[in-house]
């Protein structure tokens, strides 16, 4: 049975908190669910949107498109192998259920992305990450249906295309999947031997306050929790989409003139020779910290986080945003490119 939901307000269902309705939403809960939409002989050929957590998206108005709101639950572990233990988790699972879940049953390797918000579905799109590990660098493969012909395929991650918060999922042209497939389910890579990654300045920071020189898995986990609740708001209370625009990768050329006129400017060197600049520095650079356009604002611990104080709209948010990047155009030269897909 598909059971169609009219109007439904997407405010809960989007971790900003933003207003706006689907005026057609199916909950897909199995594979089954996927092939009856696919089927059905209005939905069948309908544009369709996918909703995962929320937690990327920038909602400015309603959708006309039939919104799919993934809620496939489960999460084993598929394989014991030499080299890895394969979990797999179905696409509703929320992401941090997944991460506690591995460390719980002792398969360590996702506690460097402990806290973010989001599901399991949601994560390839984005190509998550924090802490010096990338969802790419755990990544199995993608189970996938086709939105035109309900067939189902394993995509490895050769294939996914990742790169800096984005992947084949993210995009609809030259051969993106973006609303052609639906992600069903995730296999993730927990490789063996385990190794800590301790890379990140704010791990790098615990082991030396803590004189933990040889953290277990679980450590690790509690650090990044503490370290993110520390200056990340939770969405649960303060709406938000995490870090709203991606740290802009510049030439070596571009940076020197940069650091010239701002040597405090918080910049990493890359393995291909480019310079991430940290957006966050740059916005806060400009004075942004606490500003706000309507219900909209800068978040007052992180300047990289824009957050809803109440009852934002989204195009306050869009407002807000625009304003950032023309300002940090204007001083650095640098255009920042939002994080979150802006509807
Ligand atoms: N900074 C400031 N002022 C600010 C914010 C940051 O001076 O208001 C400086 C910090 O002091 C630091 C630097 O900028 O030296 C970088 O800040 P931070 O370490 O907080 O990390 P980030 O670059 O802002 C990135 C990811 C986060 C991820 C963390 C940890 C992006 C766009 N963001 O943030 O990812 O959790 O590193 O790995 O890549 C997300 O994508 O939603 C997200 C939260």
């Amino acid at each position: 049975m598909l059971t169609i939901e009219h109007d439904v307000n997407l405010k809960p269902y989007n971790s900003f908190g933003l207003p706006a309705l689907a005026h057609r939403l199916v909950r897909i809960r199995t594979e089954a669910d996927v092939r009856r939409v696919v089927d059905h002989p209005e939905l069948g050929r309908a544009p369709k949107f996918i909703l995962g957590g929320g937690s990327n998206i920038v909602l400015t108005r309603d959708i006309d498109a039939v919104v799919l709101k993934i809620e496939i639950p489960g999460i084993r572990l598929l394989e014991d192998r030499s080299d890895a233990w394969i979990i797999e988790a179905g696409a509703g699972v929320a992401w941090q259920e997944l991460v506690q879940w591995s460390i719980d049953h002792g398969y360590p390797g996702l506690e460097n992305l402990a806290l973010i918000p989001g599901t399991v579905g949601a994560s390839p799109v984005q190509n998550i990450g924090a802490y010096g590990v990338e969802l790419k660098d755990r990544l199995d493969s993608v189970e996938v249906m086709d939105l035109v012909t309900g067939r189902p395929a394993l995509l490895p991650a050769s294939v996914c295309r990742f790169g800096y918060r984005d992947s084949v999922f993210k995009h609809s042209d030259f051969g993106g999947l973006a609303g052609k497939s639906v992600i069903t389910r995730v296999r993730l890579r927990c490789p063996k031997p385990w190794m800590p990654q301790l890379s990140y300045l704010d791990l790098a920071r615990k082991v030396e306050q803590t004189g933990i020189a040889e953290p277990s898995a679980r450590q690790i986990f509690d650090w990044v929790c503490e370290i993110r609740r520390a200056k990340l708001p939770d969405p649960s209370v303060i709406g938000n989409a995490g870090s709203f625009f991606k740290n802009p990768v510049v030439t070596e050329d571009q940076c020197r003139d940069i650091i010239g006129r701002d040597p405090g400017i918080v910049h990493y060197p890359m393995p291909d020779g480019s310079i991430k600049l940290a957006a966050g520095w740059l916005i806060d650079a400009c004075g942004w910290k606490g500003k706000s356009v309507g219900g909209a604002a800068v978040y007052d611990k992180q300047a990289l986080v824009l957050v809803n104080r109440g009852e934002a709209r989204g195009a306050e948010v869009v407002t807000l945003a625009r304003a950032i990047q023309e300002s940090v155009y204007g001083r650095f030269g640098i255009r920042l490119e939002p994080e979150p897909i802006l509807l």
